[in-house]
């Protein structure tokens, strides 16, 4: 049997840990060999909500789940973890944009990066779900010196998994015979959902849908998705969010499958000429634990003015959000 392995999951009396916890507990994000130490952290007015979840996963009796442990703050639940699933931050309301919630959320994530820089596991893997999540992705490795950046990353997994559902949807395919969609950018209505070296069973996806619905229909439909939930739910998405979660550590941890492209919002090494220091949604493939961005895809006049376009928001939050970045130790920062 494997050592058991110490996770971390912020905001885990919410609606998307509260799909997510019996996930992970279950084998389905680790591997199902894999036993798994869960330190729970919420605010403290939420921990008895938190304690009924605890309750909860007991009560599954699940063979891979050691132990529970709840804290009402970071710098105790951070300790010795090698996982940070940071879920917890205000979530946007009917009406909003993901960047409203910037300031609001911004403090949240300095604070999480120092806790994490203290008391982490000096190889900790975080996935920032906490929306905007490129940028407090951004703003929690600022504030993490001893850490590298390439340890943060932001989910954009949701937007991927969107792509190829409503593309699955229009086309009559099963989904997992659709490869190598890619979300260029932010987890943002500005986000590019690229099909140009998408195959739906290895044939060229572009030439199974109209060039009309991909660019009118098919893709605002994907950047708008998570607003058309909030607004049919009254709360954002939770369950699509969790299996994102799932799906996007899997990948990291146990590798993509062959020939597979998925999205990750990373930090940008300048590839594809977007600029370094922002956490902007590449293309990737995972293997050992790392990922790396796959390189040379051919991207059109128009493809090219959409990445830039998502480029320039994540530049213009990270302007806005200067004042909670210190300066930069590392180079790649
Ligand atoms: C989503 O995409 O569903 C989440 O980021 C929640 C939101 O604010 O849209």
């Amino acid at each position: 049997m494997r050592r058991p392995i110490r996770i971390a999951v912020t905001g885990a009396a919410g609606a998307i840990s509260n799909n997510l916890l019996f996930k992970i507990a279950s084998g389905e994000m680790m591997g199902t060999d894999q036993p798994v130490i869960m330190q729970l952290i919420e605010v403290p007015g939420r921990m008895e909500a938190l304690r009924g979840i605890a309750m909860e996963l007991e009560d599954c009796a699940f063979p891979l789940l050691h132990t529970i442990t709840l804290h009402d703050n970071v710098e105790e639940g951070f300790e010795n973890i090698h996982y940070a699933l940071l879920i917890g931050a205000y979530p946007r309301g009917p009406g909003m944009e993901r960047r409203d919630l910037l300031e609001m959320n911004a403090e949240i994530f300095a604070r999480q990066g120092k806790a994490l820089n203290d008391f982490a596991n000096r190889d900790v893997k975080i996935l920032v779900v906490g929306n905007p999540a490129n940028t407090n992705a951004l703003i929690a490795s600022r504030n993490a010196p001893k850490l590298s950046p390439s340890q943060f990353t932001a989910l954009t997994r949701l937007d991927h998994n969107r792509a190829k559902g409503i593309l699955a949807n229009h086309t009559g395919a099963n989904p997992k015979n659709i490869s190598r969609i890619v979300v260029w950018g932010n987890h943002s209505t500005t986000q590019y959902p690229d099909l140009h070296h998408a195959t739906i069973l290895d044939e060229p996806a572009m030439q199974q849908i109209s060039e009309e619905w991909y660019r009118s229909v098919y893709i605002p439909k994907v950047q708008q998705r998570g607003g058309e939930i909030i607004a049919a739910r009254g709360q954002s998405s939770a369950a699509s969010a969790a299996q994102a979660i799932v799906d996007h550590m899997h990948d990291w941890v146990l590798g993509t499958s062959p020939g597979e492209i998925v999205s990750m919002g990373i930090f940008s090494d300048g590839s594809y000429g977007i600029q370094k220091g922002i956490v902007y949604s590449f293309p990737v493939r995972c293997d050992y634990g790392r990922y790396q961005i796959v390189k040379g895809l051919e991207i059109n006049e128009w493809g090219l003015q959409q990445m830039r376009l998502t480029e320039q928001e994540l530049l213009d939050e990270k302007s806005a959000v200067n004042h909670l970045l210190p300066t930069a130790t590392a180079a790649s920062h």
